[in-house]
């Protein structure tokens, strides 16, 4: 892999960094915020959950902007949003301006998980496109780590303003990296910039065939002129779409962000003690995941996306049925405590081989050029939806269906997606972006 791409995509996987931390950081402010503004309970859900409503619509609207302004600018502008919605969250005198600063870092997020693997998966050479577009799923578990890890540094002083406002470094990093960032070359082509085109695609490669190859099937691929949502006439993209929605779907509701957002509830539910110890352990959860995402990055071009997701949800199944059974027990303690953590740790280190990055990666491959900007961002908008939904209903599900039944069906939910993996995807491994076809698989 080149040095030059290796860096182009680390600075767009700062926006992964982001999206991991500002979803991360609130589990553990919240506790000093709801203190120091005195909020009711309604008010200290809705002070969580306002990030994800930011996230939708900038999700929603990133596509087109991307297709307007380009990836480069979106992204710049990602990193404008998230430093503003920080500096806020961080000074505010009020709840209500904290909302308004917890909602733009959300509008940030929604704008970095659309274009950052967009943009990623647009510059990287077929060959290591996987292993790129993984390095920002690998972002997004090191800020949700790094989250947990100063969260938990500054809770002794109770200092809130920091968590949230320490964002600024990377918010900074991300915009000053993205303005020495060049331009995808893909978007070049679309905006009919060819010649610049053709010379970024040749830094890319360093190989002048390998690159004129390329420049070919992409400016092919622009010959079926579509604008906006007429992109979705063609069957090919409206197959794209149900597979790029499902897939962004199903990545949430197999349950992650219960583990993810609830670690700690779920530990003390296990049985695990005081909270501080819930706290340690939602540490190494932070850690499981952050280092089985490198797996991802050396294998999922060489061995495939498909099998890396077979082996990936086999192990999230049989970990959340152990986990179903072991809360099947009226009481959690000593051996059965320690088979649900270790079934939450199996848990999310498969998810964060497969189903994390694997899915981020696909819906940035399988939507053909001219459709790819709206195509991403109505997936990525499925994505925050059933994030919405599983993080806001989850506790209501443990208490009305009770553990057993709401771990049983999120890991029904990941033989579903084993089935669906094999119907409806291509295994998109070494190939050029624009020869990948959804459909016929
Ligand atoms: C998901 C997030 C999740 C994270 C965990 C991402 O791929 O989209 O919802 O919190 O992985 O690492």
């Amino acid at each position: 892999m080149r040095a030059y791409v290796l860096l182009v995509a680390s600075v767009a996987a700062l926006g992964g960094l982001l999206f991991g931390y500002d979803t991360g950081v609130i589990s553990g402010a919240i506790l000093f915020i709801t203190k120091d503004f005195a909020l009711p309970t309604r008010l200290q859900a809705f002070t969580i959950s306002v990030v994800l409503i930011g996230c939708m619509l900038g999700a929603v609207t990133a596509g087109a902007i991307a297709d307007r302004i380009g990836r480069r600018a979106t992204l710049l502008a990602a990193g404008l949003v998230f430093l503003v919605g920080s500096v806020i969250s961080a000074l505010t005198p009020s709840e209500i301006v904290l909302l308004a600063g917890r909602f733009i870092v959300g509008i940030g997020i929604g704008f970095s998980s659309v274009v950052a693997p967009l943009y990623i998966s647009e510059v990287a050479p077929a060959p290591s496109r996987g292993a790129l577009v993984s390095l920002y799923q690998f972002a997004i578990t090191v800020g949700i780590l790094a989250a947990y890890v100063i969260d938990y540094a500054l809770a002794g002083g109770g200092a809130w303003r920091w968590m949230l406002g320490l964002a600024v470094i990377p918010s900074l990093i991300l915009i000053f990296g993205m303005l020495v960032m060049p331009e995808s070359p893909r978007y070049l082509f679309k905006i009919a910039m060819g010649d610049r085109a053709r010379a970024e695609l040749l830094r890319i490669y360093d190989d002048p065939a390998a690159s004129e190859r390329e420049a070919e099937s992409i400016a092919e691929s622009l010959r079926a002129k579509s604008a906006g949502f007429e992109v979705f006439r063609n069957p090919q993209v409206r197959v794209a779409l149900f597979v790029g929605v499902s897939l962004a779907v199903l990545q949430q509701i197999t349950g992650i962000n219960t583990v993810i957002y609830y670690g700690p509830q779920i530990f003390e539910m296990a049985g695990l003690g005081s909270a501080s110890t819930s706290i340690l352990a939602q540490t190494l959860v932070g850690s499981v995941n952050c280092a089985l995402t490198l797996v991802a990055i050396l294998f999922v071009d060489r061995i495939g996306r498909k099998p890396l997701l077979y082996v990936g949800l086999s192990g999230m199944f049989v970990a959340l049925s152990a986990l179903a059974l072991a809360f099947a027990q009226a009481h959690l303690s000593g051996s059965l405590s320690t088979i649900a953590l270790v079934s939450m740790m199996l848990y999310v280190g498969c998810f964060a081989f497969s189903l994390g990055p694997i899915v981020w990666l696909l819906i940035s491959e399988i939507f053909p050029l001219p459709a790819r900007g709206l195509g991403m961002s109505l997936s990525t908008l499925a994505n925050w939806v059933g994030n919405f939904l599983v993080s806001q209903f989850f506790l209501t599900m443990i208490e009305r269906l009770g553990r057993p039944v709401t771990f049983g069906i999120y890991a029904v939910l990941c033989i579903v997606t084993i089935l669906f993996v094999r119907a409806m995807v291509p295994e998109t491994k070494q190939e050029l972006l624009e020869e990948i076809r959804v459909w016929p698989a």
